[in-house]
């Protein structure tokens, strides 16, 4: 199955796009794009601007990738208890193209920071909405302390109880939704 993986952060190197990159390879027969927030490059919105430009082409091509993937990884940043800005920018471009922004793919919601909050205020934020956006939420998993649980040179995280969840999580990406 086709994942589409990618941090809600537009860090280069980006703790969230770390942990959803790992979180795909954990997903049976899985084949990954991981997207970056970095690359993309979109002025702020704004409903003037919008009338002006229209639905500029990187908010199309996000939207796209969303729509030809079979399933959906996705990381959130969390600055200051909310959505990055540069997620909320790209999220809110695309919500004009259709609200559905997710359009009902298979998705799991992560987050992490470096603290102990391991970035859930954020993350509630976005499972509570996620009905309004189309998502067809598999799980949801916050990993607080990121860097004492990710293995930077392999890439992987190996403490045995994120790596469960995670796991657990990668696993409902592929299994058949409940009736
Ligand atoms: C402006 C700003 C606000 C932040 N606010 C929070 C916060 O509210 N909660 C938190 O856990 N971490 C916060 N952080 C720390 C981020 O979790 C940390 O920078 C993390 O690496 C961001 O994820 P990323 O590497 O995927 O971009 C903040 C960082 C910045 C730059």
């Amino acid at each position: 199955m086709k994942i589409l993986a990618f941090g809600a952060s537009n860090t280069k190197n980006s703790i969230n796009k770390a942990l959803a990159s790992f979180t795909a390879t954990l997903v049976p027969n899985g084949e990954i794009e991981v997207l970056e927030l970095d690359k993309i490059d979109l002025p702020l919105f704004s409903t003037d601007l919008e009338k002006e430009i229209g639905q500029p082409q990187a908010a199309r091509d996000f939207f796209d990738k969303i729509g030809s993937a079979d399933a959906v990884i996705v990381s959130f940043a969390e600055h200051n208890g909310s959505y990055s800005a540069a997620y909320k920018n790209l999220f809110d471009w695309a919500s004009r193209i259709d609200q559905k922004v997710y359009q009902g793919k298979p998705t799991v919601y992560l987050s992490t920071s470096p603290g102990p909050g391991g970035a859930g205020s954020v993350l509630a934020a976005a499972k509570g909405s996620a009905p309004f956006f189309g998502v067809d939420l598999r799980a949801a998993v916050s990993v607080a302390n990121f860097h004492d649980v990710y293995d930077a040179e392999t890439g992987s995280i190996t403490e045995p109880k994120t790596l469960a969840d995670l796991t657990a999580a990668a696993e409902a990406l592929a299994a058949k939704q409940a009736a």
